[in-house]
């Protein structure tokens, strides 16, 4: 299994680096040989590779987050969390992923559901899923434990197995289909949950759960709202976006 080395650049930006005997080109950092140079670079310290000084981090889950590879649109930290705690997803839970797109939701799932879990991704475009198992790949490296994970090619609606989920999500632009074919899947007592962009959406995966037999439990957006030092002391937001990720839509197989 390939190993992988986290630096960050004084300004911030994080790399994830493979650890390889070879001369290659690094994205943003240019062509070296990792394993000569990073061999005696412990955690914490530091590296000089170009003009930049860089330091060593451990590969934890912010890490990989913060330089993992993108292409579809990720869910991030403020989301992630809410489908993991109101999913009560943890240690040996089985969990359906559709669309896998860049990986970024399946960091987290990885991440806390332990060895004796099960992580089932689905993505239909192959380029999205080259990404998305690249930064699984990653993580089941780096992190401490990691689950079983299996990768199915093609639409959930069409590829979804004979298992009994305890957890499925859903974030993909069509749910309507998805969310019939995934509702006879659903254990007893286990959630689903769909990520919307639109208010729309929204409607239809509320409209496709009441009419699979599911109970709408919970559905809203989430705000997020930083907050940081002024010069002249005290505290007050930041100034920047206030922005919109999607709805999030919860229901429950009873
Ligand atoms: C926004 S991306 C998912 C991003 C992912 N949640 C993340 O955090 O990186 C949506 C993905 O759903 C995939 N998709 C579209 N329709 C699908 C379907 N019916 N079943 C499974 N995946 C689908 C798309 O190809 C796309 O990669």
């Amino acid at each position: 299994m390939a190993e992988w080395a986290v630096l960050q650049e004084n300004e911030g930006r994080i790399h994830i680096v493979e650890i390889k005997d070879d001369m290659v080109k690094n994205k943003g950092l240019g062509v070296f040989n990792s394993a000569t140079l990073l061999a005696d670079i412990s955690i914490g310290e530091e590296v000089l590779i170009g003009q930049k000084y860089l330091t060593r981090l451990p590969a934890r889950l912010p890490e990989l987050v913060a330089g993992m590879a993108r292409r579809a649109q990720t869910i991030s930290a403020k989301d992630a969390g809410a489908f993991i705690t109101r999913l009560g997803i943890g240690e040996g839970d089985l969990v359906l992923e559709a669309g896998l797109g860049s990986g970024g939701l399946s960091l987290h799932l990885a991440r806390v559901l332990g060895s004796n879990g099960h992580l089932m991704t689905v993505e239909p475009r192959e380029e999205h899923a080259e990404i998305g198992l690249l930064n699984l790949e990653r993580a089941s490296s780096c992190f401490p434990s990691f689950p079983k994970h299996t990768h199915l090619s093609g639409m959930v609606e069409d590829v979804i197995p004979d298992e009994k989920f305890d957890a499925i999500i859903l974030d993909l632009p069509d749910h309507t289909p998805a969310i019939s074919a995934c509702a006879e899947r659903l254990a007893f007592g286990g959630r689903i949950a769909c990520y919307a962009p639109s208010s729309s959406q929204l409607e239809k995966c509320w409209i496709a759960c009441e009419d699979s037999g599911l109970n709408v439990e919970w559905a809203g957006e989430l705000m997020e709202r930083e907050w940081g030092r002024t010069s002249r002391g005290g505290m007050r937001p930041v100034n920047g976006p206030f922005g919109h990720t999607a709805f999030l839509l919860f229901a429950k197989k009873v």
